[in-house]
């Protein structure tokens, strides 16, 4: 067996486990359905799974996907750190009440005024997108399918996978702070997070595969910092972290405000150096080394470090699960919000 399959095969394997114990509402019959996680899932799937689909603005705005292209790729070029926030937004929106632009909404009290949002960026962007497209197809384009398409034309700036994005996304009218500090910040167990993950109707996989997002980007020091001088009260640093990189680290940090790349190795570059990072003790975030520290996760985190287009292929089929969170698509769910920031006042 070839060096580069082994991995795939491990990496199959496990999803099969890890998808048939995930699930164990579906029908145990066809558990030969568990490599389907490592396909793109087909238009039929997900148009009957949640009446979005691949062609929804073909009539109403054919130009949208190429507004929106050229829109984030200038943005880009202007200032590259865009690009993971704006993965980072989308990832925020799914987490709560779905993929409904609800993170957005900038009204008191909202999601993006509570705690675990203060470092977001990127809604500049969004608004920009959706100010053009306002003027080419008005009252059409919703604000959350406008944040799902960026996130995916970010990461393809980036060097990482393209998916298609179904479309149909209703925006939503409630954004409640309180909700959104229920994100997950870095420095939970192993077990919250993968409740967080699976009541999203997402698996073990999915939760190691976005974690991979982190190849990219950076974080507030102010995140990590309890992980450096005095963790839980030692009087020294995480001992779960590579000293060196806890050198480098105590240099960088010593302000909450500073930033610091989550990829230390090859932060601009979207590969599976996270996984590589992780086990050498790198890893910035507790709940990034955790990964592979805990028997849940470890064996996912060990497929993907030998495996670049294993990871790059389920990347883009995770994200594509992580755009379909709990969307709104009825008839009277949801609104097309006509100014990103506020719902519609009529
Ligand atoms: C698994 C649970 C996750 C935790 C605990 C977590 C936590 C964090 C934290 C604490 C930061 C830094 C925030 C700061 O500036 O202080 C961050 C940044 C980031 N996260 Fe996550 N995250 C998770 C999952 C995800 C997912 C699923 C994605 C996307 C698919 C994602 C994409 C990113 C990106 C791209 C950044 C960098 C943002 C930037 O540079 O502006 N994260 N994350
Ligand atoms: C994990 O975190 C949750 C939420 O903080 C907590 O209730 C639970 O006891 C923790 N589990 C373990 C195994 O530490």
């Amino acid at each position: 067996m070839s060096n580069s399959f082994f991995p795939l095969v491990l990496l199959m394997v496990l999803c099969t486990i890890f998808s048939t114990s995930a699930q164990p509402q579906e029908n145990p019959s066809t558990t030969g359905d568990a490599v389907f996680t490592l396909q793109v899932p087909t238009l039929d799937e997900t148009t009957l799974d949640n009446l979005l689909s691949f062609g929804y603005y073909r009539k109403s705005c054919p130009k949208f996907e190429s507004i929106l292209h050229n829109k984030v790729k200038e943005w880009i070029q202007k200032d590259y750190t865009l690009a993971p926030s704006l993965l980072r937004l989308h990832f925020h929106d799914c987490s709560v009440r779905g993929c409904d632009g609800s993170i957005l909404l900038k009204h008191d009290g909202s999601e993006r005024t509570a705690e675990a949002s203060k470092t977001l960026r990127g809604f500049e962007v969004v608004d920009d997108i959706k100010a053009e497209l306002e003027k080419q197809c008005p009252n059409t384009v919703s604000c959350a399918d406008i944040l799902t398409a960026a996130a995916r034309d970010a990461t393809v700036e980036l060097g990482g996978p393209y998916w298609a994005v179904p479309y149909g996304r209703k925006d939503g009218k409630m954004s409640i702070a309180k909700e959104a500090d229920m994100v997950p910040m870095g420095h939970e167990n192993i077990t919250s997070l993968i409740e967080f993950f699976q009541s999203r109707g997402m698996t073990v996989l999915d939760l190691v595969v976005l974690s991979g997002a982190h190849t990219i980007g950076r974080t507030s020091c102010g995140s990590i910092q309890y992980r450096l001088y005095n963790y839980k009260g030692t009087g020294k640093p995480d001992p779960t972290i590579d000293s060196k990189y806890v050198n480098f680290l105590q240099r960088k940090c010593r302000w909450a405000s500073e930033y610091v790349d989550l990829d230390a190795t090859t932060p601009k570059t979207f590969d599976n150096v996270y996984y590589i990072n992780l086990k050498k003790k790198m890893g910035l975030l507790s709940t990034d080394q955790l990964l592979y520290s805990d028997p849940r996760t470890s064996p996912l985190v060990s497929a993907l470090t030998a495996a670049p287009s294993v990871f790059e292929h389920q990347f883009a089929v995770s994200m594509g699960k992580l755009g379909i969170v709990e969307v709104l698509t009825g008839e009277d769910e949801g609104e097309i919000r006509t100014n990103c920031n506020f719902v519609n006042a009529y």
